[in-house]
């Protein structure tokens, strides 16, 4: 029995096409199983980790996933209307928006890998690779999950004007508007402005920075632009330091930047980060993993972590459909008469049932297993 993706041809913008966490084969509609996801997953981050290292494409991959995520609206509920990372930045109407301009060329890398991968969503990928970019880049461990659902269509995409704004009339106020819409502290704001240790702004793109600095104009990567930092490849606390110090023409700071150390709620933050590289880690690790997850739906619903043993996952699939058909038969059975005998006969049929019906499902699901290997 072979197993096909619903769908895998994708241009860029089109989001993918049908992409879904649905497999077809000729016994109906499967989900793919949580272990081909998890292991596509792996095969998907050892790709990612050639690409990054290859392309040095740390900075963009690491925005692309922010700006899926940082759509989120936690005041409108269900998803996927609250946006969120559910993929929906690959779909043409939201990568055209003004703020997201360059960053069709993020989707472009990693589309090879996308198209390997067809178990693993388009959510999940861009996740994947801006973690692994924060990691390759020096910076903390994210304990991440994976196995987000994609948007169903681009019907999904966000409102342009969600994301913030760079020099708006009040940095301070504008930053809390568009982050606690997504439900951050001032703590979090401040940590996750530190992604900007890695990458520049370029004029063509934003409209903000120089065509290039004596720090960017070799590259490594596409030359240009104008960096927060001397070493924009590296993530460490050396943003703080410059944003703080103002010492050097060559590095840029935005009025969003600048207000992390003129606003008393943010100052207190920024200021620890700038002298101390750990708290700003274990911080920034913390809102990122947060922000990884605004707006998600995950299948299965406690989500994959990459360092699960497959069979965990398999385990913890039986044990919750097990634990929800015996609940189911409690239910039944308390409005049943109470003649023991009766009673549990009936249990001891409706678990043997169950159980006849777990190797039945099991054994349709068998064949995903052998795909992903070959696909990997
Ligand atoms: C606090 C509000 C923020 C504002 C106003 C802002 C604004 C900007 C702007 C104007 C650029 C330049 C884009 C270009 O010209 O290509 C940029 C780049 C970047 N942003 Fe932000 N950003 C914010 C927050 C964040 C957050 C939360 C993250 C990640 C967690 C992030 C990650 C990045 C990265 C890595 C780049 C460099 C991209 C590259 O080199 O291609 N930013 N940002």
């Amino acid at each position: 029995m072979s197993l096909q993706p619903e769908s895998r041809t994708a241009k860029v913008g089109d989001g993918g096409g049908k992409r879904s966490i649905w497999v077809r084969s000729p016994l109906g509609r499967h989900k793919w199983h949580p272990q081909a996801v998890l292991e596509q997953l792996r095969c998907a981050r050892e790709d990612l980790k050639v690409l990054i290292k290859e392309k040095n494409c740390n900075p963009i991959l690491v925005r692309l996933a922010w700006h899926d995520a940082g759509t989120y609206n936690q005041n409108i509920s269900g998803w996927p209307f609250a946006g969120g990372a559910i993929g929906t930045i690959r779909y043409h109407p939201q990568l055209s928006h003004e703020s997201n301009a360059g960053l069709v060329n993020a989707i472009k890398l990693l589309d090879p890998i996308r198209e390997k991968y067809p178990a693993v969503s388009n959510a999940d990928l861009l996740q994947l690779a801006g973690a692994t970019a924060i990691e390759m880049a020096g910076g903390p461990t994210l304990p991440m999950k994976y196995g987000r659902i994609d948007a169903p269509s681009e019907e999904f995409c966000a409102p342009d004007n969600v994301l913030p704004m760079a020099n708006p009339p009040d940095p301070a106020a504008h930053l809390r508007g568009v982050f606690y819409r997504m439900g951050f502290t001032d703590n979090d704001i401040v940590a996750l402005s530190g992604a900007h240790t890695l990458g520049r702004a370029r004029p063509e793109r934003s409209g903000f920075g120089k065509i290039h600095t004596p720090y960017t104009k070799d590259g490594p990567g596409a030359p240009g632009g104008q960096s927060w930092t001397k070493e924009w490849l590296k993530f460490d606390n050396g943003y703080y330091k410059e944003v703080r110090d103002k010492t050097d023409e060559h590095l840029l700071v935005l009025p969003t930047d600048a207000v992390l150390f003129q606003d008393e709620g943010f100052k207190v933050y920024a200021e620890k980060y700038a002298e101390d590289q750990d708290a700003f880690f274990r911080d920034y690790a913390e809102a990122h993993v947060k922000l990884s997850n605004l707006g998600c739906k995950f299948d299965p619903s406690q989500g994959i972590r990459l360092g699960d043993h497959p069979s965990q996952l398999s385990y913890r699939r039986t044990v919750k459909a097990l634990t929800a058909s015996l609940n189911r038969f409690a239910a039944v059975a308390a409005r049943l008469p109470q003649h023991g005998q009766q009673y549990t006969s009936t249990f001891l049929w409706v678990f043997a049932l169950i159980a006849m019906l777990a190797v039945v499902v099991k054994l349709l699901t068998w064949d995903e297993l052998p795909l992903a290997k070959r696909v990997g």
